[in-house]
């Protein structure tokens, strides 16, 4: 496939995550020959720059896709794209969907190249970029459940307000300033809010569901027993995370931090008396997932902790995006 030249559309491009996925496909220089940008008629005439070259935003409409698109990435909203995703699926298009709208459907893959990129090969149109903050546990958790066996997990996230687009980040931007808060239902500057997308009637909110069943289709685990709490904090951008995770199965330490030293995608920084361990602001701008912090948990029979840090913007959505798209250019799976 590939001395193919593709075509791809980018929907939502003016957005926090199209802008980084302009970046990264300029990084990547995949043999794409012709792009097309889209959003919202509020910028359709605006112009991008992309590899040296002004390209007019167009708005996103039902014929948008009748010229014939290989690939489409939408970082437009769960609304946008459900309506329009199925619509470009049906032009022959691979949309990579960034998304909540079909993570959970079962004829959805949900990827992360790095643990399953088997699954690509089951789309019928339209494959799921999972939420970010799964994407980066996912990462370091797959190496380590094929290892020992994951029996339970419990994520605790730090996650920055780039997550929440740029009315996040502006929300952080104006409280510093001593604005008022617009986006989060409490000021984000100088608090931790245990609150990130909508409450469900059990208590958690949906973000935290949502790493609950993601990590589960992600490792192909239904039954896998994982509870989250889901916290905004006021950091601009990279997520941290603290995973509790208990094995079925013993474990030397200093192999299992080999395993992650040897696994694809994860950078392990962890020297504590040197102060090395993740840090957000290190994160940012790279695709990779850092992972430390690496210790025993005493309190159950095989358990350990980790501290996982990741670009939310890159790895956690564009990255992960034109990563998918690649290796189905590379034909790799
Ligand atoms: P626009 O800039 O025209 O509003 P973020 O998550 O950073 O807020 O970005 C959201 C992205 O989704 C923007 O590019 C935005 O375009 C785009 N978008 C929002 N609603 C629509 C829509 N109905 N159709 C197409 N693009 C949309």
């Amino acid at each position: 496939m590939e001395n193919k030249k593709y075509k791809l559309a980018l929907i939502g491009a003016t957005g926090l995550v199209g802008r980084t996925a302009i970046k990264v496909l300029e990084e990547k220089k995949l043999p794409i020959a012709e792009y097309a940008f889209l959003a919202s008629s509020r910028s359709a005439g605006s112009l991008i720059n992309f590899m040296g070259k002004d390209y007019t935003v167009c708005e996103l409409k039902e014929d948008s896709f009748d010229e014939g698109f290989d690939f489409a990435i939408f970082s437009a909203g769960g609304e946008t794209s459900k309506k329009f995703s199925p619509i470009a699926a049906s032009k022959g298009c691979i949309v990579v969907d960034n998304s909540s709208a079909f993570r959970m459907d079962k004829n959805v893959p949900l990827v992360v190249p790095e643990v399953n990129p088997e699954e690509i090969e089951n789309n019928q149109g339209i494959i799921a970029n999972p939420n970010c903050s799964t994407i980066q546990a996912v990462v370091p958790l797959k190496p380590l459940d094929d290892k020992y066996k994951i029996k339970r997990i419990i994520y605790s996230t730090y996650q920055a307000v780039s997550g929440a687009g740029k009315s996040g980040v502006d929300d952080l931007e104006n409280g510093i300033n001593g604005l008022p808060n617009k986006k989060f239902p409490h000021p984000i500057f100088n608090n931790c809010l245990p609150h990130i997308d909508a409450f469900l009637d059990n208590g958690y909110t949906k973000e935290e569901e949502k790493m609950i069943n993601e990590t589960r289709k992600i490792l192909n685990k239904p039954d896998l027993r994982i509870t989250a709490t889901a916290v905004r904090v006021p950091v601009v951008n990279s997520h941290s995370e603290s995973i509790n995770i208990e094995f079925e199965n013993d474990f030397d330490l200093k192999e299992l931090i080999d395993t992650l030293k040897n696994a694809p995608g994860i950078i392990v920084q962890d020297d504590a008396k040197n102060n090395i361990y993740p840090i957000a602001t290190n994160a940012n701008g790279h695709d990779y997932v850092y992972v430390g912090r690496i210790r025993r948990d005493y309190s159950v029979k095989y358990g350990v902790n980790l501290w996982v840090v990741a670009d939310n913007i890159r790895k956690g959505a564009a990255s992960n995006a034109v990563q998918i798209i690649e290796k189905i250019i590379k034909g790799s799976c």
